[in-house]
């Protein structure tokens, strides 16, 4: 309901502004655990949680996920510097007075990256952008899933299937699951829907294997460059609204 809806609307606005600060503080010699304290500051001057902390099975140990390079998703910061040319994902998701938003962006450190790295940072954004694009009621589930494939072959990378957009907003992971392949989930969009797209985007392989010693870090079974980016979304009566939308 339009309560809901403003509610989880200010808790995406929160998590893009403190994604954004994380962002902006990401410079070679900065540990991923720097920039989890800061996102966990930035969390508690806002009043909020940050909902990957103590989060499922094993449960998560940090504020956010820091996913470097060949990681699909799900890192855990630690205090390995950056360096000149990691291709780093931030992914930050707020509890904000019991509303949940969730974001995540690409950021290239230092002056360049190897161009196998900067290719999947730009398709996987132009994945994102071009889905959100599409973006109406009556619209398919599944044409997003499509059209995230299709572009993504068209340009020699590989999506990732092992891990989904998701519902979200009165809690973290809620139905819909949002498949970033082809998929038959033909199922319109409706107005007031609330849910993420994040697709992941690898230069190799699809594949992504989890870790056996923390059971969280994804990475590419083929060591090949991966990235990721996610909005919390809206659908409107006419398109959507980003809901975590960049400062
Ligand atoms: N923020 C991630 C997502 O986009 C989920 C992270 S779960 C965690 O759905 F436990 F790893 F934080
Ligand atoms: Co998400
Ligand atoms: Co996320």
């Amino acid at each position: 309901d339009d309560k809901e809806i403003e509610g989880i609307r200010s808790s995406g606005h929160l998590a893009a502004k403190i994604l954004d600060a994380t962002i902006r503080a990401s410079k070679e010699g900065v540990t991923t655990e720097d920039l989890n304290k800061l996102a966990q500051q930035l969390h508690e001057d806002a009043g909020a949680i940050p909902a990957p902390l103590n989060y499922g099975h094993p449960p998560f140990p940090k504020s956010i996920c820091t996913s470097l390079n060949d990681v699909v998703c799900h890192g855990i910061p630690d205090n390995i510097p950056l360096v000149n040319g990691d291709i780093l994902n931030i992914d930050v998701t707020c509890i904000h007075h019991g509303y949940y938003g969730d974001c995540s962006r690409m950021v290239v450190i230092g002056d360049e990256t190897s161009s196998e790295r900067q290719k999947v940072v730009d398709i996987s954004l132009q994945c994102l952008l071009r889905s959100i694009a599409i973006l109406k009621p009556g619209v398919l589930l599944s044409e997003i899933g499509s059209l995230i494939e299709a572009y993504a072959h068209t340009q020699k990378c590989s999506v990732v299937h092992q891990f989904v957009g998701h519902g979200v907003g009165v809690s973290f992971h809620e139905a819909p699951q949002i498949h970033h392949n082809v998929n038959d989930l033909h199922i319109p969009l409706i107005p007031g829907m609330t849910f993420t797209i994040e697709p992941m985007i690898n230069a190799g392989v699809a594949e992504a294997i989890i870790d056996s010693n923390d059971h969280w870090t994804a990475r590419t079974e083929d060591g090949k460059a991966s990235a990721q980016w996610e909005h919390t979304l809206l659908l409107t009566d006419d398109g959507c609204e980003i809901l975590t939308p960049w400062p």
